[in-house]
């Protein structure tokens, strides 16, 4: 499983970095807001300090302005994926720009059947949004296996990118149900690495270390 933050925020986007485990980035337009820099330049940041896709959303909903505001931010990086939503307009520039060879992420997806309209319009990723889905007392979960399963059958080569995971036990149902990709923000990131048994343990070994050794003489 590949895993992208989903944050416009540089810091937080170094410091995933740093630990190697950042496979890419997913942004929308409330993140590129959050940091109150043009997109166009912070994508081109974010391309700087990620080495992998990196989605980058349009704002316009005709097909023509997603046509027109895709192929400006295709153009910023080579690892940038223009992010458009599941819409008519959405499903219908998802298709022209798979034929022009730019990549894309169809996102705001909410059902299997949406999710089979992006597969057949030759999107590059799918994004189906787990936690906004059990916000509505449905199960999100569920969606992603129904996704698989139906890709499975038909061999579609869109990506899952499971979206909207808020705590760790999603990304890890996300993985067992064999999405290709969880996005998450930096803290449910940050709170993988957790468990109190390795603090413990930790502190254990280097107690004992210590102990063992630090009275002892220097050997020659
Ligand atoms: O990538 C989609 C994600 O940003 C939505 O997350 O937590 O706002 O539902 P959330």
């Amino acid at each position: 499983m590949r895993f992208f933050l989903d944050t416009a925020n540089l810091e937080e986007l170094k410091t995933g970095a740093r630990w190697g485990v950042v496979d890419g980035v997913t942004t929308n337009p409330t993140l590129i807001a959050k940091e109150g820099v043009p997109i166009e330049e912070q994508i081109r940041k974010i391309c700087d300090i990620v080495n992998g896709d990196v989605s980058a959303e349009v704002v316009a909903t005709d097909t023509d302005g997603m046509l027109t505001e895709g192929r400006k931010l295709a153009k910023i990086h080579k690892n940038v994926v223009v992010k458009v939503p599941l819409t008519r307009d959405g499903i219908r520039a998802c298709s022209l720009f798979s034929r022009e060879g730019i990549r894309v992420n169809v996102t705001l997806c909410f059902s299997a059947g949406q999710a089979i309209l992006a597969a057949k319009a030759g999107a590059y990723f799918v994004s189906p949004f787990v936690g906004r889905i059990d916000d509505t007392g449905w199960n999100g979960m569920e969606l992603i296996r129904d996704i698989v399963q139906i890709y499975k059958n038909y061999s579609f080569t869109t990506q899952i990118l499971a979206a909207s995971l808020r705590h760790s036990n999603h990304v890890i149902d996300a993985a067992k149900a064999g999405a290709h990709v969880g996005t998450m923000p930096f803290k449910v990131l940050d709170a993988l690495f957790s468990h109190p048994l390795t603090d413990k343990g930790l502190d254990q070994f280097l107690k004992d270390y210590a102990k063992a050794f630090q009275d002892a003489p220097v050997s020659r």
